[in-house]
């Protein structure tokens, strides 16, 4: 195996400093492993775009609420290291959770600006701490590898737009770029929860997708946002499926959105299927800092 795997963040900046210093780029693919070709298209987005492209493994146990499925959520490195070495990872940064929350930490860096608890932040969901646990490790990582470039997926718009506002207040000088969502030929959003799903509910889970479509093209054929939402609910209803959240929000600030404005809209659905919560969404609208396409 030529992937270099690195546990600790001194040696993955020792690692890093020389190809630093030979003036190569360097592009950051965070993940909590269990890869699937969502994590893939990040890979190769980095690989066409950095000399050195660093994939961190971390199942980061911050971001996980009392009772979500940190315990059982699926694990596999050596098919991770397999996946990422094919896909054109050169490094695999996977710390332990001591390398990265040392005894005594206590500090969060933590995104306002009403991004972090609505859809899935909202407080009767995963709730805002989610987002802080994400935020905090992406600091983190951020400020190891110093990334030029880093890399998230479409499927956690949310998350996206979450970064993206901390990298701008923070000033953290990564380029932040959104690689479009992998999906199932059937549509559903490639996620590594969706081995949670009995093969029932593998069968429903596209209608999460099928919903989104539905919306977008009311919408394209001139219905306002409202009425597409209610076509989309519908979708979902057929399917048996009680939505957590569907919703449109504008996606550079994720405050409701009633009708265009000229800027553009995401369309999020949260929902759980059987024993998985599945997300998923559509921007509609102008092409969007929310969706970045990767080069
Ligand atoms: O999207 C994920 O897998 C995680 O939230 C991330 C960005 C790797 C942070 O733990």
């Amino acid at each position: 195996m030529s992937v270099q795997v690195i546990r600790t963040k001194d040696d993955l900046r020792a690692a890093l400093r020389p190809r630093r210093r030979a003036g190569e780029t360097i592009g950051l693919v965070p993940t909590m492993g269990y890869l699937h070709d969502g994590h893939l298209a990040l890979i190769r987005a980095a690989r066409e775009r950095c000399d050195v492209v660093v994939m961190s493994l971390f199942v980061n146990p911050t971001q996980f609420r009392e009772g979500e499925d940190l315990e059982s959520y699926p694990r596999d490195e050596e098919r991770d290291l397999a996946l990422a070495e094919e896909a054109g990872a050169d490094i695999v940064y996977a710390p332990s959770v001591e390398d990265v929350y040392p005894n005594g930490f206590a500090t969060w860096v933590e995104v306002g600006g009403g991004l972090t608890d609505v859809l899935c932040g909202d407080p009767g969901r995963r709730g805002p701490d989610h987002f802080r646990g994400v935020t905090t490790v992406v600091a983190k990582l951020f400020n190891t590898v110093e990334p030029d470039a880093s890399f998230f997926g479409q499927k956690d718009a949310q998350q996206a737009i979450v970064i993206r506002r901390m990298a701008r207040d923070l000033d953290f000088r990564t380029e932040i770029v959104t690689v479009p969502t992998v999906r199932e030929p059937d549509g559903l959003a490639m996620s590594s929860r969706n081995t949670y799903l009995s093969p029932a509910d593998r069968e429903r889970a596209p209608a999460l997708y099928r919903a989104l479509r539905t919306a977008q093209e009311a919408v394209e054929g001139g219905a306002s946002l409202d009425d597409a939402l209610a076509d989309a609910r519908r979708v979902l209803t057929e399917a048996g499926i009680e939505p957590e959240y569907l919703e449109a929000r504008y996606a550079d600030d994720l405050t409701p959105a009633a009708a265009f404005d000229g800027r553009p809209v995401l369309v999020a659905v949260a929902a759980r299927v059987g024993a998985a919560r599945l997300i998923d969404n559509v921007v509609l609208g102008p092409p969007s800092e929310a969706e970045t396409p990767a080069e």
